[in-house]
């Protein structure tokens, strides 16, 4: 099959990176990243999360973000509610497209939002109902789609369940997370052509954490069954706080680069997205987690 022209990149490192950081991240340096990101052409940059603080305290600052950003015109920015109450909280701070989130395997649902898969899908419908009245859009994630801390192998068939259940309740997309980046390609387009037999592929996003190195050949693989968007975080940042050992998200100046190099357009400025990975990681005293970053970062210093 032909690869997609173009690319929608959604951009979780606000989000999925920062919930990970052991230090408090400011606010400021926040809401300027997300400026940044925005200025470098990202389409979609997930903001924040409006989970309990006693859970991901790095999140704690989820309404004065929001209040603070700066919005660019044409720009989304997402951010994630477990429940109606967070809903309620991220419409007050002036959301306008947010994220419910399930997972495929139970001892994970369990971990991360205490409550059994069936249970969390049961939240979400006052969640949607909500949104629809409000006219938010809502994206919906299913975690554990390769693997799960807990329980090993997933399959295929419980991620379609899942996945399936938020298209029908009214997600717009269905992202899928590979939480602990253990998948590899053979495996992914097998998930995916499983899920794709109940979601229309072209409504399929991937969400691949590189915790074994496998997410940027996952990409490729993806996109030779169709998937249109992809999940990513600059520099790499985080990893998710039930998984333990896991990375962050495929870098986004990974994606970006191998993106450019098959001709696929993002609309995003890969040099804009170094100098911001370069940046963010200044700001928080940590490596670079991208390769390109890091091969970018070491040309300047030697230009210098
Ligand atoms: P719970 O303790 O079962 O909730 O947590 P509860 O309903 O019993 O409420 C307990 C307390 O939390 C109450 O407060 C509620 O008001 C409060 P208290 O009376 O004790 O003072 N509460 C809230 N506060 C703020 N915002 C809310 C909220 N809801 C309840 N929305 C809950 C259930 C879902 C809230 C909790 O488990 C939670 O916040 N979990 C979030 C975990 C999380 O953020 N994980 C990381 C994001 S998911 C991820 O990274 C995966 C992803 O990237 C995809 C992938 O990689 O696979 C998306
Ligand atoms: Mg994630």
């Amino acid at each position: 099959m032909e690869l997609p022209k173009r690319v929608r990149i959604v951009e979780v490192g606000p989000r999925d990176g920062l919930q990970n950081e052991r230090q408090v991240v400011s606010t400021e340096t926040k809401v300027e990243l997300i400026a940044r990101l925005g200025a470098a052409g990202v389409p979609s940059i997930e903001a924040t999360s409006f989970v309990s603080p006693k859970w991901v305290p790095q999140m704690g600052d989820n309404t004065e973000v929001m209040v603070r950003i700066q919005r660019l015109p044409g720009v989304a920015y997402p951010v994630l509610t477990p429940n109606l109450k967070g809903f309620e909280a991220a419409l007050a701070a002036g959301a306008e497209e947010v994220a419910v989130f399930a997972a495929a395997s139970e001892a994970f649902s369990q971990k991360n939002i205490n409550c059994s898969i069936a249970e969390s899908l049961r939240r979400f419908e006052p969640v949607m109902a909500a949104a629809r009245d409000a006219g938010v859009q809502v994206r919906g994630y299913v975690s554990c789609v390769l693997g799960c801390p807990y329980e090993g192998e997933v399959a295929p068939s419980a991620v379609a369940d899942v996945a399936a259940t938020l298209f029908g309740m009214g997600c717009y997309e269905v992202s899928l997370g590979d939480t602990i980046g253990v998948g590899t390609p053979g495996k992914t387009q097998r998930m995916l052509e499983t899920v794709a037999r109940r979601v229309p592929m072209e409504r399929l996003a991937g969400h691949y954490h590189d915790t074994y190195g496998q997410a940027l050949v996952n990409i490729y693989a993806s996109l030779q069954v169709g998937v249109g968007t992809f999940d990513s975080s600059i520099a790499g940042l985080g990893g998710c706080p039930y998984a333990a050992g896991a990375s962050g998200n495929v870098a986004t100046e990974d994606v970006v680069y191998m993106l450019d190099g098959l001709g696929i357009e993002t609309g995003i400025d890969l040099e804009a997205l170094v100098s911001t990975s370069l940046w963010i990681c200044g700001q928080i005293g940590r490596v670079c987690g991208s390769r390109v970053g890091l091969a970018k970062g070491a040309a300047c210093l030697t230009a210098v």
